[in-house]
């Protein structure tokens, strides 16, 4: 659904896009949903076609949901754990027993994974809320995250609640954490560089 803040001609599915948090807490994706989430991150681009990302993906009441939501910070757990899945987006930073990096792009690439996965729930009608508000270190002490990995952020997906008001909530009062910087400051110019 298209808000104050998206011009016309920007593809329906991202200017409907936006990052709830409310979820429907009896909603569910299946396990084929599930799959096509995965699938669509795999086919991400990376550099070198190094595909630095890997998932640890939980569904609401499965063990590994139970495990994760354990993570959160109390501002995540009032609403990541009603969504329906709960993803954990980790990153090969290091070559395995080394100091090297695995790929200078490690984190751009599992983000490019992660806006795929994104965008593939946007067309199977669900919405994300990707975030870094859990612990880190205890998601990876808990899944045996070895240390060439980094447990670097977290999608919650599910379905947002037909009464839980409008959609997005800026379409009547845009909120600081909807506002985008103008088109102008993010043409790089010599004369006119950047802020
Ligand atoms: C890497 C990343 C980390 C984020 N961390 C949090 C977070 O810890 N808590 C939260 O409520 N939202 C988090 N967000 C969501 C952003 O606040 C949200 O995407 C931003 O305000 C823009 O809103 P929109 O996605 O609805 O356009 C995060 C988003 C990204 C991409």
């Amino acid at each position: 659904m298209r808000d104050d803040l998206t011009p016309p001609g920007l593809h329906p599915l991202l200017a409907a896009r936006w990052s709830p948090t409310v979820f429907d807490p009896a909603f569910e994706v299946t396990p084929a949903g599930t799959e096509l989430l995965v699938e669509a991150a795999r086919w991400a681009p990376s550099a070198g076609n190094s595909q630095p990302w890997a998932f640890i993906v939980a569904r609401r009441g499965d063990d590994t949901h139970r495990r994760l939501i354990r993570h959160l910070a109390p501002s995540a757990g009032r609403w990541a754990p009603s969504a329906s899945v709960l993803v954990a987006n980790l990153a090969h930073r290091w070559v395995e027993g080394t100091d090297w990096e695995f790929s200078e792009f490690a984190h751009y690439d599992l983000g490019q994974a992660v806006a795929h996965m994104t965008f593939q729930a946007g067309a199977l009608g669900l919405s994300v809320r990707q975030f870094r508000a859990f612990d880190q270190a205890a998601v990876a002490a808990d899944f045996a995250v070895p240390g060439h990995w980094e447990v670097t952020s977290m999608s919650a997906i599910g379905r947002v609640p037909a009464d839980s008001g409008p959609r997005p909530p800026s379409a009547l009062s845009p909120a600081p954490a909807r506002v985008r910087r103008p088109v102008d400051d993010l043409l790089w110019t010599a004369a006119d560089p950047p802020g």
